[in-house]
């Protein structure tokens, strides 16, 4: 008897699902936006349409008249967790998406090691055009991009946010500290409107130079991989 119920219990289960039993008895407007395969709310696709559009209309910006592309993102738009990095490189500037080459490779590593991708992150850098022979920006760039990743960070409003490497460090957290006493350790921090826990890591790009310093990165990749259980975000 018990066993029937269970089998019976398991198919009107399975069959709920097959008609998307919570699409129709959901009477919530339905006003959902598939964006790049992502399904967002229009709201959110409509803010980082027009925070892409503000940067690609800024005006006098040496970078932006040099690059090929602005990159503004990858990722999932509704992921807790938000990564930050410096800013792009020629791979990144041909493609138009962050983290693409060499320091994007291992970046996609260091994700997996902790069963994360970029299906299930969003990353996102400082300065969205990339600086001429990959030089690091200067203040002045650094502080014409960050009312836009402020903005960036408030719409995406992750749980979880990664800075990578001193630049993103040094952006939003402040100029008078030094990555090697921040990493490590969890930050509370509100940036703009958005209350969030941030760490700070080495970039790829540094780890690259200095494989010795991976000891470290795995160290502060295990403390997202155990924050992000404790938040239970998936
Ligand atoms: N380094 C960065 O900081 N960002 C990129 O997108 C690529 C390399």
């Amino acid at each position: 008897m018990l066993k029937k119920n269970i089998s019976n219990s398991i198919k009107l289960l399975k069959y709920y699902k097959l008609i998307n039993f919570n699409l129709i008895y959901n009477n919530k407007a339905i006003n959902r936006y598939k964006k790049n395969n992502y399904e967002i709310s229009e709201d959110k696709s409509k803010k980082l349409e027009l925070l892409k559009k503000e940067i690609m209309s800024l005006k006098n910006c040496e970078l932006k008249k040099q690059a090929k592309n602005i990159v503004f993102c990858d990722g999932n738009p509704k992921s807790k967790i938000m990564l930050i990095g410096e800013a792009p490189g020629a791979n990144e500037d041909q493609e138009g998406l962050p983290f693409v080459g060499r320091a994007g490779i291992l970046l996609d590593k260091m994700l997996a090691a902790i069963h994360l991708d970029r299906k299930k992150v969003y990353i996102s850098n400082i300065i969205n055009y990339r600086p001429p022979d990959n030089r690091r920006p200067t203040e002045e760039e650094i502080k014409r991009y960050l009312p836009f990743i402020i903005k960036h960070i408030e719409i995406i409003n992750p749980k979880i946010l990664i800075l990578l490497g001193s630049t993103a460090m040094n952006a939003l957290i402040g100029k008078d500290v030094v990555i090697s006493k921040m990493r490590g350790e969890w930050i509370e921090k509100k940036i703009g409107n958005c209350k969030t826990s941030i760490i700070i890591t080495f970039h790829p790009a540094f780890l690259i130079r200095q494989p010795a310093q991976k000891k470290w990165a795995w160290i502060d990749l295990k403390m997202v991989r155990d924050k992000k259980i404790e938040l239970k975000i998936n």
